[in-house]
């Protein structure tokens, strides 16, 4: 039955969203393909409940910022009582958003000074923006398969066709041919590539931003020689070295994927983790470079934001720090990670499924593709060609008959937190098993020299 036919609640009120919000959705990647009724009515640690009546365990997880779960008691209680202290001011500082940013200088490596942003985009284009105000240059170096959020210099090449790969893959329309043209396009982990535009235009890049495990596309684990490359090679251009921490930073670690690298940017964007999914994001950096923003009396790089520093999402990120530096959390995400890594890959095994299953920590996702193992994982955009879409999402609609939720959208990671438990992963080894046996079913695999379906699927 349709849903303009169902009259269930949930189809009545997806209807309605369609008449009146665009598609029925307020972002891009939240519309789902044989799933538009998809109403959510409550969230609780890994779990969420649709107008339906449906309960799913939740490995989506809104793309990756309820790092402790969904609404954490810790960090709902810590926003409660600011909401009821603390008005947003628009004027001058509060104590929370300097405590904010003096740990974030603690942890994160090149972090010396700190703005607050209230998305990741917003930080990301900040830093494009003073990188060249910085460098007074024009081009920005961006890799295919990294998102950066949805303004103009970034918003290409991030799940390119096959045929697009290679040459400027805009996502959206209306953006000027002159803005992306001076975005220049490399593919992740070639630090020829690298070199080579280094060589030709290296006096013309004000800016590399890099994910420095692009999770955008599941999960590209990066070389360590090629994120050395990208610090060497902007050092020695004097372009300014962006690593787009919105992902990695925190869930990885506390201190960015930079600390666990040991390379250091100049820039650094956080987001999602941060405040365990409260809008907050954070762009920081070198002193020098941050100073340039108009926050500094007659700095030159304007920057502003209604509500940058709000003290619910300030006290929201303050209480997710607290916890994430008091309790054991990473350790039980990456020992889940760990387990549901190699608990599927034996799965995929047995069921002679060519697949590979990949990540780091809290993050996992399995391609369906032969000739690559969890030590000799895809590193490359190119690499991901190869993997079978409709199997990638195929098992992933089945699996919502379990009441679990992994985003059936192609090449989509998925998250464990801290609210997930050994029983849930249990869960996800015994529905992914049906679900993969039901997605062969309908289609088998199909021939895997054939390319998958790239479109559609970012954030
Ligand atoms: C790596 C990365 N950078 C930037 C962004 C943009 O963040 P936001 O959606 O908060 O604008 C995202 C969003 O998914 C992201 O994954």
């Amino acid at each position: 039955m349709s849903a303009e036919q169902d009259g269930t609640p949930a189809a009545r009120l997806a209807r309605r969203a369609r008449q009146v919000v665009p598609g029925g959705v307020n972002s891009g990647q939240r519309s789902i393909p044989g799933l538009t009724d998809l109403v959510v009515t409550g969230t609780a640690g890994a779990r969420f409940r649709t107008a339906d009546g449906r309960e799913f365990t939740d490995f989506h997880a809104a793309f990756g910022p309820p790092l402790l779960g969904h609404n954490d008691p810790d960090v709902a209680r810590a926003t409660e009582e600011a909401g009821r202290s603390l008005g947003h001011m628009g004027v001058g500082i509060t104590e929370g958003e300097v405590h904010l940013a003096e740990q974030l200088a603690e942890l994160i490596p090149s972090v010396e000074k700190l703005l607050l942003t209230s998305t990741g985009s917003e930080a990301t284009f900040h830093a494009l923006r003073v990188a060249r105000a910085a460098t007074g240059r024009r081009l920005i170096v961006k890799f295919q398969g990294c998102y950066h959020g949805w303004h103009d210099a970034v918003s290409l090449n991030v799940i390119s066709a096959p045929e697009k790969v290679g040459g400027h893959d805009p996502i959206s329309t209306g953006i000027l041919p002159e803005v992306l043209a001076a975005t220049l396009v490399l593919p992740f982990n070639d630090s020829e590539a690298v070199r080579s535009a280094f060589a030709e235009h290296g006096q013309d890049i004000a800016a590399v931003i890099v994910e420095p495990v692009p999770h955008n596309v599941g999960a590209l684990l990066p070389h360590q020689e090629f994120l050395r490359t990208l610090r060497e090679e902007t050092t020695k251009a004097g372009s300014v070295l962006v690593f787009d921490e919105v992902i990695t930073g925190f869930r990885h670690d506390l201190g960015g994927w930079q600390r666990i690298s040991g390379v250091t940017p100049d820039l650094t964007t956080l987001g999602k983790a941060i405040a365990n999914g409260a809008p907050v994001a954070a762009l920081g950096g070198r002193a020098d470079l941050m100073d340039l923003f108009s926050t500094t009396p007659g700095a030159p790089a304007f920057f502003a934001g209604t509500y940058n520093g709000h003290p619910s999402v300030v006290a929201a990120a303050l209480a997710t720090l607290r916890k994430l530096r008091e309790e054991p959390v990473h350790e039980h995400v990456f020992r889940l990670g760990d387990r549901v890594r190699r608990e599927l890959t034996a799965l995929y095994d047995r069921l002679g499924v060519p697949a590979v299953v990949t990540g780091y920590g809290s993050v996992f996702v399995t391609y369906f593709m032969p000739g690559f193992t969890p030590d000799a994982p895809p590193r490359t955009y190119r690499d991901l060609l190869a993997n079978d879409a409709s199997l990638f999402v195929g098992y992933r609609r089945h699996l919502t008959e379990h009441g679990l939720f992994e985003l059936p959208l192609n090449l989509k990671r998925s998250h464990i937190s801290y609210a997930h438990t050994d029983a849930d992963i249990d869960r996800l080894l015994e529905g992914t098993e049906a679900a993969v046996g039901a997605a062969l079913a309908e289609g088998g695999v199909r021939d895997l020299s054939h390319t998958s379906t790239m479109g559609g699927a970012l954030a």
